[in-house]
């Protein structure tokens, strides 16, 4: 077995500067916290992770010199809901710039998870709800903790809240989303740990229909499915050192945190000896379900899943043979408590190649002679389970130079249960009695390109047809028009299906052999139209949905597309804020920031437990090269020698 494959993964330390945070900075960074600047018995850590050092000195960095290492660190205190956050340099243990952060609420914590079922079903205000539901069996009633909004309601204002939603299980492993408790909401005040109020929009009867999909309750399976294994006799044909990952010509570095979960640094392409940069990083940088049913508490669901929870906190350990297949890299993570305390996600990040079908043939029509090369892809992923949903992040590098994301999008639909006279106007019944809401997930992806360098530029590309005329005399022209994104006002862009738009990010630097400059488009694959209302608040305080594009100057402290503290904002913080500069953007250092994602209408196949769907969008090169880069893909070797000639 290659050393790549080797059963130690822990990284005993920093080899780089970009490397995730190691067990031992964790501990070093939450104890120099508590030695300087001690909450006291409510103090809570939201987060320790990397501060990410200033890209000059990733791009100076050699291996074997001195590793920089700061963490960054965000604490509160439950006694007053006051959030901090400071800088440690893990060299001396020095606490910098600790400070207060007025007006913002942490994200909900995984101790947050389990203490609001708790408190719910303490309360007797919320047994007596349930008990007018016929529900005294309070163990079975699971409470989901989603995040609160923020309506500007008089009693909810300065708290940190979960607005939750609830179901019934008829035993402990039972999908309790077949089972919606219809109209009963509790809002809980996590750091009192108390409720602060109950909801009770009316009952309707809750559905009682078993709908598990696990495989412990089946005892039917179809009998036709044979084996299909994935043999690589030799090995992978990547290598990896520390997080550094090589494959044919891509290089890159795995990161990964608690918010963004996967992220991707210095992605480059190795071209005539040469490394050629194309991203200095991409994360996910925030995502928002936004869901369109105007009552029964209903109204509040609009989760900001990186944000408000940390994709990267709830990311799974992935399992061989079943989350991926073939000859597998793990990445582990290692992520902070509440208390500072390190712990460790194993097989957070699996690292493996597929087979992509075929990446180019041609038949020469007249000699017969055939010519084809099969394709296949790095991919490099991590799922993360929030609530009743599962998210998959799929990157996928190919031999072609290209690189597509790809969001996968699973788990179990959100439910809800029909009140009597309910008109089914919002969902689409997936069972018996049980209704699922129409709703969107957006995602953005935050891409800080490098193409060739930092000066880089957006152009946008729309195809028109040409009026027919004395210069169209058959009415078959067509052309395109492009325009260069001068400034972050006028770089607000949405799609034109009329226009077969795209953009193109342009190196300011760089020619390839004909003189066009070296670029990649970015190709929308899942643009979604919001039905969101302009003065709604999800609309206001996601405001990154409302574009699929947005171009800003690069700035190391914006990072996340709602803002650095989503939960319970009040709208505003992040892009608009941002853009309202109207910096420019013109051969500059720019991020690229993409709105993509599901506009779902359940169908009653997404029940009882939803069948993987997908969006995402791929970034092309756009004469970054002079030809076609996988020529040089070898023949694979067939016994039928079907592949050349
Ligand atoms: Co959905």
């Amino acid at each position: 077995m290659p050393d790549t494959l080797a059963k130690n993964r822990v990284i005993p330390a920093p080899s780089h500067p970009l490397d995730p945070l190691t067990q031992d900075e964790i501990r070093r960074a939450a104890t120099a916290i508590r030695a300087a600047y001690d909450l006291g018995a409510g103090m809570m850590f939201e987060t320790i992770s990397l501060r990410e050092p200033e890209k000059n000195v990733v791009q100076a960095f050699r291996p074997g010199a001195p590793v920089p290492r700061v963490a960054f660190v965000c604490a509160f205190d439950r006694n007053n809901g006051k959030v901090y956050e400071a800088l440690v340099d893990l060299a001396n243990g020095k606490v910098m710039n600790w400070h207060h952060v007025p007006d913002v609420r942490p994200r909900i914590l995984i101790d947050d998870i389990n203490l609001v079922g708790e408190v719910a079903r303490a309360d007797p205000r919320f047994q007596a709800a349930l008990a007018k539901r016929g529900i005294t069996d309070i163990d079975r009633v699971q409470v989901d903790p989603w995040s609160a909004g923020n309506y500007g309601l008089p009693d909810e204002e300065g708290r940190r809240l979960s607005h939750t939603f609830c179901w019934y299980r008829s035993e402990k492993n039972d999908n309790g989303y077949a089972h919606p408790i219809e109209g009963l909401c509790a809002v809980i005040d996590l750091d009192r740990a108390e409720v602060l109020r109950i909801d009770d929009y009316g009952a309707a009867e809750t559905p009682m229909e078993n709908r598990n999909y696990a495989a412990r309750f089946r005892d039917v399976f179809r009998d036709d499915v044979k084996p299909l294994e994935i043999v690589q006799a030799d090995g992978p044909s990547f290598t990896v050192e520390g997080n550094e990952v090589r494959w044919q010509k891509w290089r890159f570095r795995v990161g990964f945190n608690a918010r963004e979960g996967l992220v991707l640094h210095t992605i480059g392409y190795e071209d005539g000896g040469r490394l050629r940069p194309v991203l200095h990083r991409a994360a996910l940088s925030e995502m928002v379900v936004p869901y369109g049913h105007p009552g029964s508490g209903h109204f509040r669901k609009n989760a900001f899943d990186v944000g408000e929870y940390g994709i990267g906190v709830l990311a799974n350990s992935l399992t061989l043979g079943c989350d991926c297949l073939g000859a597998i890299r793990y990445f582990d993570a290692w992520l902070a408590d509440s208390k500072g305390d390190p712990y460790k996600i194993e097989s957070a990040v699996c690292l493996h190649e597929e087979d992509f079908g075929i990446l180019w043939k041609h038949t020469d029509l007249f000699t017969g002679e055939v010519d084809v090369r099969r394709a296949r892809r790095l991919v490099v992923s991590s799922i993360s389970t929030i609530g009743n949903y599962e998210y998959g992040l799929f990157w996928y590098f190919h031999q072609d130079g290209s690189i597509h994301f790809e969001m996968k999008a699973t788990g179990i639909l959100n439910t809800a249960a029909l009140k009597p006279g309910e008109r089914p106007d919002y969902g689409t019944i997936v069972s018996p009695g049980v209704y699922a809401h129409y709703h969107q997930h957006i995602f953005n992806m935050r891409l800080d390109v490098a193409i060739d360098g930092e000066r880089n530029r957006v152009v946008e590309v729309d195809t028109v047809a040409l009026p027919e005329g004395p210069d169209n005399p058959y009415a078959n022209a067509f052309t395109v028009r492009e325009t260069v994104l001068k400034t972050e006002q006028g770089a607000q862009r949405n799609v034109d299906f009329n226009a077969a738009r795209f953009w193109k990010i342009l190196s300011a630097d760089s020619r390839n052999r004909m003189g066009q400059p070296t670029g990649y488009k970015l190709v929308p694959l899942s643009p979604v139209p919001i039905f969101s209302g302009a003065q709604s608040m999800v609309a206001k305080r996601a405001a990154f949905m409302t574009r699929q594009l947005w171009v800003t100057a690069y700035h190391p402290d914006e990072m996340y597309a709602a803002g650095r503290y989503p939960n319970q904002s009040s709208g505003g913080d992040g892009l608009p804020a941002w853009t309202a500069a109207d910096r420019p953007l013109v051969d500059t250092d720019i991020v690229v920031w993409h709105s993509f994602g599901l506009h779902h209408i359940p169908r009653p196949e997404d029940f009882p437990v939803q069948p993987v769907t997908t969006s995402g969008f791929t970034l092309h090169p756009v004469g970054f090269f002079s030809e076609n880069p996988a020529l040089d893909v070898p023949p694979a070797k067939s016994s039928m020698s079907c592949c050349v000639g």
